[in-house]
């Protein structure tokens, strides 16, 4: 990627003050394939206006669908002429979430050609999980030069048991299952939170799926959809990216409209490190604390630690009193941020999918470049909490799942901007 500003950071500023979360990328990417279901339109409120948003409203109109899109309202999709099944590499390459017309183009109309998925590079990221469950469903599947081509009429009810917790896989196929006929039973389902509100988005088009949340759903397949007007929930890891950030500036942050219990597994580290986190019904406080303890850390699937957080945790804990660990199980490259906070001072090694740190008492801002979005939010966070200036380079990939972050984070008093190179 080759982008044509870069983001200026000068650290050391305590965040101060309040700030509404922006509604969640994960549900969204999920969400918007899904009112393909329906010849009915549908609104959905909530969105947050970011480039994964955006790249998929252009994928619906290229498919024949027609949107109205008001950033920070709704976008209604009117997908009655929506008659394309195939999405090219042009379009796929600027999202993972495209694979998502997989399910919901299976769904649709029995047949999809959507091109091999692009996104962050943190690991190998196959959808092998996601072709065993259209293949359950009766979908013939071929590989034609980067095209998944899938086809199924019709599809049918299955059992399917994933060999892995696959957030996307339980999407994907929950997106084709909700049209076929019969019953679909997901065994060992992802249970994040997108996946639940995307069972609520699909439930309100009149799907019948239960036990979302679970690792096991039950997905009974109706032929038609309706419309549905459904307002997705705030982002998760936009919440706990802003605690991390209140935190590590030593800063006092309320946060707004968020859901305090999605964010448990943080909540407990920072508490762990000493950190005072208070919660309200849709709120959560990040207060000050001098002292920060090292902690050890090990991501897992929900409601374990989430890996979206792992490379921003990490920069925080770059600057705790002691040696923390950061055990990353789930995608293993997602460590790319490590040489960039190494620029800055922090004391780093990396022993298989193991991160070593040991606490620096100061960071020295540098000129560092993003490599995925959850990197970028860690250099972000790593550059308000060092010395001088930091400039991040390639700010792009941040755009992709965070809402005019620096904006937000002026609000709260950082001194951040952007500038053309
Ligand atoms: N996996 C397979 N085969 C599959 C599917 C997954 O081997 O068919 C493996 C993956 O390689 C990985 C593990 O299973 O090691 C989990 O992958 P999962 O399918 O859960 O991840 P994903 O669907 O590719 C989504 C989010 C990620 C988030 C992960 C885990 C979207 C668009 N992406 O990815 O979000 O990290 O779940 O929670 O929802 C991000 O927001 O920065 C991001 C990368």
């Amino acid at each position: 990627m080759l982008c044509k500003d870069k983001m200026l950071i000068i650290g050391g500023k305590p965040l101060m003050g309040e700030i509404t979360v922006s509604g969640g990328k994960n549900t969204a990417v999920a969400v918007i394939p899904a009112t393909l279901l329906s010849d009915e339109p549908s609104t959905i409120e909530n969105l947050p206006d970011i480039e994964d948003v955006h790249a998929l409203i252009e994928i619906l109109e290229y498919l024949g669908a027609k949107t109205e899109y008001v950033p920070g309202k709704y976008l209604k999709v009117f997908p009655e002429k929506a008659d394309g099944c195939n999405v090219p590499f042009e379009f796929t390459r600027r999202l993972r979430a495209s694979y998502y017309l997989l399910g919901a183009l299976l769904g649709r109309g029995g047949h999809a050609e959507v091109a091999y998925p692009g996104g962050c590079e943190i690991g190998s990221r196959p959808i092998d999980q996601h072709l065993k469950g259209f293949a359950a469903l009766g979908a013939t599947i071929e590989d034609r030069g980067g095209l998944v081509c899938a086809k199924a009429e019709p599809m049918t009810g299955a059992d399917i048991f994933f060999d892995m917790v696959t957030v996307g896989g339980t999407i994907n196929v929950m997106l084709a299952a909700v049209k076929a006929q019969g019953t679909t039973v997901i065994y060992n389902a992802a249970k994040e939170p997108h996946i639940v509100d995307l069972a609520n988005c699909l439930n309100s088009m009149g799907a019948r799926i239960k036990g979302a949340g679970t690792d096991v759903i039950r997905i009974t397949g109706k032929p038609s959809l309706h419309g549905t007007v459904y307002t997705v929930i705030p982002d998760q890891i936009e919440t706990g990216t802003l605690m991390i950030a209140a935190a590590a500036t030593r800063g006092d942050v309320t946060i707004h409209g968020c859901i305090p219990t999605h964010m448990e597994s943080l909540t407990a580290k920072l508490l762990e490190m000493g950190v005072r986190v208070s919660e309200n019904d849709d709120s959560i406080r990040v207060r000050p604390q001098y002292e920060q303890r090292a902690v050890n850390i090990k991501t897992q699937v929900y409601p374990g630690f989430p890996t979206d957080l792992q490379q921003p945790m990490t920069a925080l804990l770059c600057m705790a009193n002691g040696t923390s660990t950061v055990c990353e199980t789930i995608f293993e490259q997602r460590f790319k941020h490590l040489d960039e906070l190494r620029r800055m001072g922090a004391h780093i090694k990396l022993m298989d999918r193991t991160v070593l740190i040991e606490g620096v008492r100061e960071m020295y801002g540098a000129p560092v470049t993003v490599t995925d979005l959850r990197a970028g939010a860690a250099l972000v966070v790593a550059g308000l909490m060092a010395k001088g200036m930091t400039e991040i380079y390639e700010t792009a990939y941040i755009d992709r799942g965070y809402e005019r972050i620096e904006e937000k984070l002026r609000s709260l008093g950082a001194d951040i901007r952007r500038e053309k190179i």
